[in-house]
C-alpha cells in the first residue's frame, strides 16, 4: 500500500491572481489533475492538502481525499495535515508538490523503487538555471546530508547544481516521526518538509536522490514558468498524436488539449486549437486557423479553413464545414454540407442536406434558444435566416434570401422574401 500527499495549499504569491495556484492549466486542464493522472498508476491513495476557501480545488480532486491546511505555515507543515488521515497507516507514503505537474509515471516509479533500497528517496535534477531551487547536499562520500534552501543557503552552497525537485518517498511511520520533529527556525520562519533529509541522515539512515530531467521537475510559481511548462506538454501531446497516425503539418502552431483525440490519417493544418472535449476520426482534414471545443468529428469529414465548433456539436462522416462557419450544438448529418459563412445553432441537420453560404439559425429570442431541424437532402437557399423553433422537410428548398418563420413540408419549395422591383431609367444617371 502506497499513499501520495499532494501539497496545494499554497495560494502561489507568485503568480498574482484570484485562483490557487494549481488551478491554473495546461493544456486545457488544471495542473493540479496532470500532477494526480501521473499518481494514479503508482500509489493507492491519494489525499490532496488544500488551503481554506478553496472549494474549485476540492472539487478538482475528487474522489481523491483533501484536508485542509489551516495556516501556510510550510511545506512540511503541509504534510503533517495528512497525518490524521493515515493514523496506523504502514506503507510508504510520498510527497508531491502540486506545482510540480509534469512529473511522469516512469519517474515515480523510479522513486518508489529507488526507496525499497534506502530509507528516504528524493528526486534531484540539474537545472540550466539553477534559479532558487533548493540544493541537495552531500558529504565527500556522496551521501545525500540534507537539503538547503535558496534563502538559507551559503554561497558555497549556492553553488551546488544538483536540485531538489520536492518529491520525498519514506515508509510512513519514518516520515511521519520525522515531520513531528520539524522546527522553523531558518529564514523564512517555515517548517520545511526538506528539512526531513537531515533527520533522516541524523538517525544514520541511507538517503538515496534519483535523478530525472529538469523537463519534468520543474516548478511553477509564476505565469512565466506557467508558459514554459505549457510548451512542454503541447510538445508532448503533439508528440503522442503524430506518434498514433496524425499528420501536424505544423507542430508548433498546434495547440492540443489533453484529452484531445485524433484518429489515423487526420491531418492538421497550421494555427488550429483544440479546445478540451475534441474526438476526431479516422481521415478527417482540419483546415487552417480553424478552433474546435468539445465536439465529434466523424470520419473522413472536412472542417475549416477558419470553421469554429462550438460544444454538443457533431459533424458527420464525409460532411464538410465551410470557412467562417460556426456551428454550436449542431447535429450535422453525413455528408452534410455548411461550406461558408454560416451560423448553425441548437440545430439538426439531415444527411446530405446543403446549407447555403450566409445561412443563419437565428435560435434565441432573446430569453430563450428554439430548435431547427433540417431533413436529409433539403437545400438551404444563400441567406436564409431560419427562425427557430422551425423544421425544413426533407428534400425540400429555401429560396435564397428567404427569412423562414413557417415550417417547410418535405419536397416543396419555401419562397418568403420580397419580389424583385425594376425601374427603368432610375439607375445611376436617372437619379
Ligand atoms: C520548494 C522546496 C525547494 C524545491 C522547490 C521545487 C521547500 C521548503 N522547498 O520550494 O527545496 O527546490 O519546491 O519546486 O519545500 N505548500 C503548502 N503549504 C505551505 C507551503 C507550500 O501546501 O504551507 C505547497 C504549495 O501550494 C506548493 C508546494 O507546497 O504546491 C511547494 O511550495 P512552494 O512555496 O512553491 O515552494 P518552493 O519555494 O517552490
Ligand atoms: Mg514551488
Amino acid at each position: 500500500m502506497r499513499v501520495a500527499i499532494i501539497l496545494a495549499a499554497g495560494q502561489g504569491t507568485r503568480m498574482k491572481s484570484a485562483m490557487p495556484k494549481v488551478m491554473h492549466k495546461l493544456a486545457g486542464r488544471p495542473m493540479i489533475n496532470h500532477l494526480i493522472a501521473a499518481a494514479e498508476p503508482v500509489f493507492d491513495r491519494i489525499i490532496v492538502v488544500a488551503g481554506p476557501g478553496m472549494p474549485e480545488l476540492e472539487r478538482a480532486v475528487a474522489p481523491h481525499a483533501s484536508v485542509i491546511q489551516a495556516e501556510r505555515l510550510g511545506t512540511g507543515h503541509a504534510a503533517r495535515m495528512a497525518a490524521p488521515l493515515l493514523e496506523g497507516f504502514a506503507g510508504d507514503a510520498a510527497v508531491l508538490y502540486g506545482d510540480n505537474p509534469l512529473i511522469t509515471t516512469a519517474t515515480l516509479e523510479r522513486l518508489v523503487a529507488a526507496r525499497s533500497d534506502a530509507d528516504l528517496a528524493l528526486l534531484a535534477m540539474r537545472p540550466g538555471d539553477p534559479a532558487k531551487y533548493g540544493r541537495v547536499v552531500q558529504d565527500a562520500t556522496g551521501a545525500v546530508t540534507r537539503i538547503v534552501e535558496w534563502a538559507d543557503a551559503s554561497e558555497e552552497e549556492r553553488a551546488i547544481g544538483l536540485c531538489n525537485a520536492g518529491v520525498v518517498c519514506a515508509a510512513w511511520t519514518d516520515l511521519s516521526r520525522w515531520l513531528s520533529g520539524l522546527g522553523n527556525a531558518n529564514r523564512q520562519g517555515e517548517y520545511y518538509l526538506t528539512d526531513v533529509v537531515a533527520a533522516a541522515h541524523g538517525e544514520g539512515r541511507r538517503v538515496q536522490a534519483v535523478e530525472a530531467p529538469e523537463a519534468e521537475l520543474r516548478g511553477i510559481n509564476s505565469r512565466v514558468e506557467l508558459a514554459t511548462a505549457e510548451a512542454e506538454v503541447q510538445a508532448r501531446l503533439r508528440e503522442a498524436a503524430m506518434l498514433s497516425g496524425a499528420t501536424l503539418v505544423q507542430p508548433a502552431s498546434v495547440t492540443l488539449s489533453w484529452d484531445t483525440k485524433l484518429g489515423r490519417d487526420v491531418v492538421v493544418d497550421p494555427n488550429v486549437v483544440f479546445a478540451p472535449g475534441v474526438t476526431v476520426e479516422d481521415e478527417v482534414a482540419i483546415r487552417a486557423f480553424s478552433h474546435l471545443e468539445q465536439c465529434v468529428v466523424r470520419r473522413g469529414a472536412i472542417i475549416g479553413p477558419y470553421a469554429r465548433l462550438r460544444p454538443a456539436t457533431e459533424v458527420g462522416e464525409g460532411a464538410h464545414v465551410g470557412n467562417f462557419v460556426e456551428l454550436k450544438a449542431a447535429h450535422l448529418g453525413a455528408g452534410a454540407k455548411a461550406n461558408h459563412l454560416t451560423y448553425l445553432g441548437d440545430v439538426t441537420v439531415g444527411a446530405a442536406a446543403n446549407i447555403g453560404a450566409g445561412t443563419i439559425t437565428c435560435n434565441y429570442d432573446g430569453v430563450n434558444k428554439h430548435r431547427t431541424e433540417i431533413g436529409a437532402g433539403a437545400f438551404i437557399g444563400s441567406d436564409t435566416a431560419l427562425v427557430a423553433p422551425v423544421r425544413v422537410g426533407a428534400r425540400a428548398i429555401t429560396a435564397a434570401g428567404s427569412v423562414v418563420t413557417e415550417d417547410v413540408p418535405e419536397d416543396s419549395l419555401a419562397i418568403a422574401r420580397g419580389r424583385q422591383v425594376n425601374k427603368p431609367g432610375r439607375g445611376v444617371k436617372g437619379k
